[in-house]
C-alpha cells in the first residue's frame, strides 16, 4: 500500500471552503484530516458538526477525524452519521478506551488512538490489535503552525516493532509540523499516513506541496 497524505483543513481558507476542499478532491492527497477541538481537552476551539457536514457534501475522499475532546463516547455516532470514515480518540481523554473503540467500530467506522507527546507508545500494547489506526502527536494538540517534536522519530519505530510483534494490522498516522524536512525520516521509521496543515495551506501551490509530499513519502 502507497503512503498516504492527509491534508488538515484546520488551515484551510474557511470563507473560501468549499474551493480549498475541491483543492484537495483534485489533488494527490488521500485523506481529509478533520481537528475537532472542544477548548477543554486542548486550550482551543476549532470548529464542529455544522462545518464538518458542510465538508462532507463536497469531500470525494476518506474522511479522518480527530477528536481533540473529553468524553468522546458522546458523539460517535454523531460523526458516523456525519460521513466520518476513521474516527480517533485521545488515549488521555477515555477512561475506558477499549470500550471507546468497540463503539467506533460497531458505528461502521475505523478506530484510532492519539498520544500526546509525552505519552509513551507501551500504553497501547493491550490494545494494539484491536485498532485500525495509532496516531502520533508530534506537537501538542490544540494548534496548527508549530514545530515538530524530534522525539517523535523514536515513538514511532517503537509503534512500528510493537505493531509487527502483535502482528497488528493498524496504520502508523502523524500529526503536526509535518514538512517536506521531515516526511522521509518520518516514513523510513515505519509511518504510514502523514498529516499536513500550515505547510500544505500556506504554501503558494497546495496542489503541488502536495504531490511533494506525496512524491517524497513514496
Ligand atoms: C493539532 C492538529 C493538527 C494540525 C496540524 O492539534 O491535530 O492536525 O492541524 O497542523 P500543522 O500541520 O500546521 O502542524
Ligand atoms: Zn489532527
Amino acid at each position: 500500500m502507497s503512503n498516504l497524505i492527509a491534508p488538515s483543513i484546520l488551515a484551510a481558507d474557511f470563507g473560501n471552503l468549499q474551493r480549498d476542499v475541491e483543492m484537495v478532491n483534485n489533488s494527490e492527497a488521500d485523506w481529509f484530516h478533520i481537528d475537532i477541538m472542544d477548548g477543554v481537552f486542548v486550550p482551543n476551539i476549532s470548529y464542529g458538526m455544522p462545518v464538518l457536514k458542510a465538508i462532507s457534501k463536497h469531500a470525494t475522499k476518506t474522511i479522518d477525524v480527530h477528536l481533540m475532546i473529553v468524553d468522546p463516547d458522546r458523539y460517535i455516532q454523531t460523526f458516523a452519521d456525519l460521513g466520518a470514515d476513521i474516527l480517533t480518540v485521545h488515549y488521555e481523554a477515555c477512561t475506558h478506551l477499549h470500550r471507546t473503540i468497540q463503539a467506533i467500530k460497531a458505528a461502521g467506522m475505523k478506530a484510532g488512538v492519539a498520544l500526546n507527546p509525552h505519552t509513551p507508545i507501551a500504553v497501547l500494547e493491550d490494545i494494539i490489535t484491536d485498532l485500525d489506526l495509532v496516531l502520533i502527536m508530534s506537537v501538542n494538540p490544540g494548534f496548527g503552525g508549530q514545530s515538530f517534536i524530534e522525539n517523535t522519530y523514536k515513538k514511532v519505530s517503537q509503534l512500528k516493532h510493537l505493531i509487527e510483534f502483535s502482528k497488528s494490522n493498524c496504520l502508523i498516522e502523524i500529526d503536526g509540523g509535518v514538512t517536506d524536512k521531515n516526511a522521509n525520516q518520518l516514513i523510513e521509521a515505519g509511518a504510514n499516513a502523514l498529516v499536513a496543515g500550515s505547510f500544505v495551506f500556506k504554501s503558494e501551490n497546495p496542489t503541488e506541496t502536495i504531490a511533494n509530499l506525496k512524491s517524497i513519502c513514496n
